[in-house]
C-alpha cells in the first residue's frame, strides 16, 4: 500500500535545522506541482465561458447563452460542460492511489517527474483537441498529473524541510496554487481576444509549468527519507548532507533510520488507521478537506467568469473580475504564511468562517432580490457581488485553503501519516469533483438558494473548528497525540491505556 513511512520523518522531526539554499530551491521546484494544479483550476472557468470554445465543443450551451429569453441561472447548465471541468478530478482520485504506491517503491522524484509528463501530454492533446473525446482524454491525463503531483509534492517538501520551516514551506505550495490560478486568469483574459483559437493557447499553456517541473525534477535531490526507506543508505546520507549544508547530520540520519524501521514493522498503515486511537486524526483530517470544498470556493475558482456572465457582465468584464479575485487569492495567502504560526490555526479558521458566511448570505440575498430569471442585474449590485466574492476569497485564502492541506499533514502520528494524508487528498479530489459536476445544475434549479446551501455548511464548519478541532500551533509533529489530542475535551476518550500499549507493541 501507499508510502507508509514518513511524511516529516526527515527534517520534519528534527528541531532547529537551518533553511539552506538547497532546501529552498528544491521546495520551489517541487512547488511547481502546485503551479500546475492551480493553472488548471483557473483555466477551466475562463475557457468554458469563451464563445469560440463553446461553438466548437458545446454548441447547445452557446445557443442557450445567447438566447435573450434564456433563464439567467440556467444558461450554462450542461452535463458535458461540467464533465469537462470535473473529469480531471475523477482521474486524480485514482491516480493519487497509484501515485502513493509509486512514491514508496520508486521515490518522490520520479513520481513528480511522471506527474509532469502526464501533464505535458495532457496539455498538448487539449491544445490540439478536435473533438470532445480528445478534450476529455486530455483532461484525464491532466488529472493523472494532478494526482501524482499532489501526492508527491507535499510529501517531498515535508521530508526535506527543517521542522521550524515546515509550516511556511507547506503553505508555499498553496501559494503557488494561487499564483497558478492567477496566471491562468490573466492568460484567459488575453486569449479571449484571439479568435478563433485563443482557448487552445489557454489549454496548451499548462505545458509550461509542466515542462518547468520536468526539467526541475531532473536537477533536485531525492529525499533522504525515500532513499533510506528503499535501502540506499549511502546515497541517503549524501543527500542529507547536501540539503542540510553540513556533514553533521548523524542525529537526523539516526532518526530517519529509526522512523523507517518503525514504519516497516507496521504491516499496514491502513490497518493501523482503523484503530480507535487513529479515529480523531482520521475524522478531523478528512472532514477538514470536505469542509474546505463545501465552503464553495471552487464554484468561484472554476465558474467565476460564468457566474459573472450569469449576472449580465460581458465576457471581458467577467474575465477581468476573475483576474481581480485571483489577485485577492494570492495576496491573502501571504497573510496566512505570516499569521498561521503566530495567531494559531483555530483563530484563522473561525474568523474566516464568519467572514465567508457573511459573504455567501449577502451574495445569495442580493441575487435573490435583484437577479430574476431573465432580467439584468443593475450594474451597482453586480459590482457589489464582485466585492463580496473578493471578501469571500480573502477569508478562504488565509484559512481553510492552506490549512485544509497543512493540518492533515501535521496531525497524524508517523505510522499512519501517509495513509491518513492519502485519505485527505482523496477526499479533496472527490469533493472537488462533486462540486464541479453539480454546481451549474444547482445554480439552475436552486438559483440564489445555492449560496445559502454553502452558508449552511459554513455554519457547521465554524462550529466544528470552535469545538472539535484542537489547536496544533507550535506543537512538534511527533508530540501531537500527547499535547493536542489527549488534552482535547472530546477526542481524549479515544485514547485508552490499552491503545497506548498496543502502540508500544507495534
Ligand atoms: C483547494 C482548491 C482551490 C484552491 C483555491 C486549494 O487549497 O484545494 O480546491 O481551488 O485552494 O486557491
Amino acid at each position: 500500500m501507499p508510502a507508509m513511512a514518513v511524511v516529516g520523518s526527515g527534517g520534519g522531526s528534527v528541531d532547529g535545522g537551518k533553511l539552506t539554499g538547497q532546501v529552498l530551491i528544491c521546495s520551489i521546484i517541487a512547488a511547481f506541482g502546485g503551479l500546475m494544479f492551480g493553472y488548471d483550476i483557473g483555466i477551466s472557468g475562463g475557457v468554458t465561458s469563451m464563445d469560440d470554445f463553446l461553438i466548437k465543443f458545446f454548441p447547445g450551451v452557446y445557443v442557450k447563452k445567447h438566447r435573450a429569453k434564456e433563464n439567467n441561472y440556467c444558461k450554462f447548465n450542461d452535463q458535458y460542460l461540467q464533465l469537462f471541468t470535473s473529469s480531471l478530478y475523477l482521474a486524480a482520485i485514482v491516480a493519487s492511489l497509484i501515485a502513493s504506491m509509486f512514491c514508496k517503491k520508486l521515490g518522490r522524484r520520479p513520481t513528480m517527474r511522471t506527474a509532469s509528463v502526464f501533464f505535458l501530454v495532457g496539455a498538448i492533446i487539449n491544445a490540439a483537441a478536435r473533438d470532445l473525446a480528445m478534450l476529455i482524454i486530455g483532461r484525464l491525463l491532466l488529472g493523472a498529473g494532478v494526482g501524482f503531483g499532489n501526492q508527491a509534492v507535499p510529501l517531498f517538501i515535508s521530508e526535506i524541510a527543517p521542522a521550524n520551516y515546515r509550516g511556511g514551506l507547506n503553505i508555499c505550495f498553496q501559494l503557488l496554487i494561487t499564483v497558478g490560478i492567477l496566471i491562468a486568469n490573466v492568460i484567459n483574459y488575453g486569449t479571449s481576444r484571439l479568435h478563433p483559437n485563443g482557448w487552445r493557447v489557454s489549454l496548451g499553456g499548462a505545458a509550461v509549468p509542466a515542462a518547468a517541473l520536468l526539467i526541475g525534477s531532473l536537477t533536485i535531490v531525492e529525499t533522504p527519507t525515500s532513499l533510506i526507506e528503499r535501502g540506499k543508505l549511502d546515497e541517503g546520507i549524501r543527500a542529507l548532507k547536501k540539503i542540510r549544508g553540513t556533514d553533521n547530520v548523524d542525529t537526523e540520519y539516526e532518526e530517519i533510520l529509526h522512523a523507517t524501521e518503525m514504519a516497516k514493522k507496521v504491516d499496514s498503515s491502513f490497518q493501523s488507521l482503523m484503530n480507535r486511537s487513529s479515529r480523531p486524526q482520521l475524522i478531523c483530517g478528512t472532514i477538514l478537506q470536505i469542509f474546505q470544498q463545501f465552503t464553495g470556493i471552487n464554484v468561484i475558482m472554476f465558474y467565476a467568469p460564468v457566474l459573472f456572465q450569469t449576472m449580465g457582465f460581458g465576457s471581458d468584464a467577467s474575465l477581468l473580475s476573475a483576474v481581480v479575485t485571483g489577485l485577492v487569492n494570492v495576496v491573502s495567502t501571504l497573510v496566512a504564511i505570516f499569521t498561521v504560526d503566530r495567531c494559531g490555526r483555530k483563530v484563522l479558521l473561525i474568523e474566516a468562517a464568519i467572514q465567508m458566511l457573511v459573504a455567501q448570505c449577502t451574495m445569495g440575498a442580493t441575487l435573490a432580490i435583484h437577479l430574476k430569471s431573465t432580467n439584468e442585474i443593475p450594474k451597482g449590485y453586480a459590482l457589489f457581488v464582485v466585492f463580496l466574492v473578493c471578501f469571500f476569497v480573502a477569508g478562504f485564502a488565509w484559512s481553510w485553503g492552506p490549512l485544509g492541506w497543512l493540518i492533515p499533514s501535521e496531525i497524524f502520528p508517523l505510522e499512519t501519516r501517509n495513509a491518513g494524508f492519502f485519505f485527505a487528498v482523496g477526499m479533496n479530489m472527490l469533493c472537488t469533483f462533486l462540486i464541479a459536476q453539480v454546481f451549474l445544475t444547482m445554480l439552475c434549479t436552486m438559483r440564489s438558494a445555492t449560496f445559502f446551501f454553502f452558508s449552511a455548511w459554513i455554519v457547521v464548519m465554524g462550529c466544528f473548528a470552535t469545538f472539535m478541532l484542537p489547536e496544533t500551533k507550535g506543537i512538534p509533529i511527533d508530540e501531537m497525540n500527547e499535547r493536542a489530542w489527549k488534552k482535547h475535551w472530546f477526542w481524549k476518550r479515544y485514547f485508552s491505556d490499552e491503545d497506548d500499549n498496543q502502540k508500544v507493541r507495534i
